[in-house]
């Protein structure tokens, strides 16, 4: 059996507290895969910090010293392949991925989303939930097709809203929820205990 881990992504904009789950899910030895890469469009996300106390290679990539998107994303396509990567983790990732991207890691890319899908996709979602009105949300871990937050999905957590919520105490609650679901869909797809049936993802046999 070959020792090689599980290679992991983390595509990052902000704070990185997700990307902080998955580091320690791998630190717990509760998920069997290394994180080869910490990749993020903006200079200053707390993401690269939290990479780098933990001895990750975490890489800046501007957007704007690119031409274009296609160029940007070529460079970031070279950049995972090179790490020969096994999943793209987007982690608060705020760019829309392109057909060029999805096409190159074709069912290996997921993302966490703080709603539940497919209820608010977009962004400001946990705003968008409160002020409809809905008594649930939550958040869900998906897989990553051309259609914005519209992929296979993985995993959902439900959140209660409450008459007191405002969207700092919602969001507080669905990311401690986040912080559980993302390592474990990322397990389910180490563990190679799902398959993707149309738009259902289901249990192995
Ligand atoms: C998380 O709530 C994540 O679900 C959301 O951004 C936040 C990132 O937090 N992602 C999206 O809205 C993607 N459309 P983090 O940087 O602390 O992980």
């Amino acid at each position: 059996m070959s020792s090689e881990k599980f290679k992991l992504a983390v595509l990052v904009s902000g704070r990185g507290s997700n990307l902080q789950a998955i580091i320690d899910s791998i630190e717990k030895n509760n998920l069997a895969a290394e994180i080869s890469l910490v990749l993020s469009n903006v200079k200053d996300a707390y993401a690269l910090e939290r990479g780098k106390k933990h001895g990750l290679e975490v890489v800046f990539l501007d957007p704007k010293v690119f031409p274009g998107k296609a160029d940007y994303e070529q460079q970031m396509i070279d950049l995972l392949q090179s790490k020969s990567v096994d999943l793209v983790c987007l982690a608060g990732f705020m760019r829309i991925l392109g057909e060029k991207f999805i096409e190159a890691f074709s069912g290996k890319i997921i993302n966490i989303h703080p709603s539940l899908l497919p209820a608010f996709p977009g962004l400001n979602v946990q705003k968008k939930a409160l002020e409809h009105g809905a008594k649930f949300s939550g958040c869900t871990v998906h897989f990553v097709n051309e259609e914005v937050d519209g992929g296979p999905i993985i995993k959902q957590a439900v959140v209660p809203i409450h008459d007191e919520d405002s969207i700092d105490s919602l969001s507080e609650r669905i990311l401690e929820q986040e912080h559980i679901i993302y390592p474990e869909a990322i397990r389910l797809i180490i563990e190679d205990k799902i398959k993707v049936s149309g738009r259902r993802v289901l249990q192995k046999a």
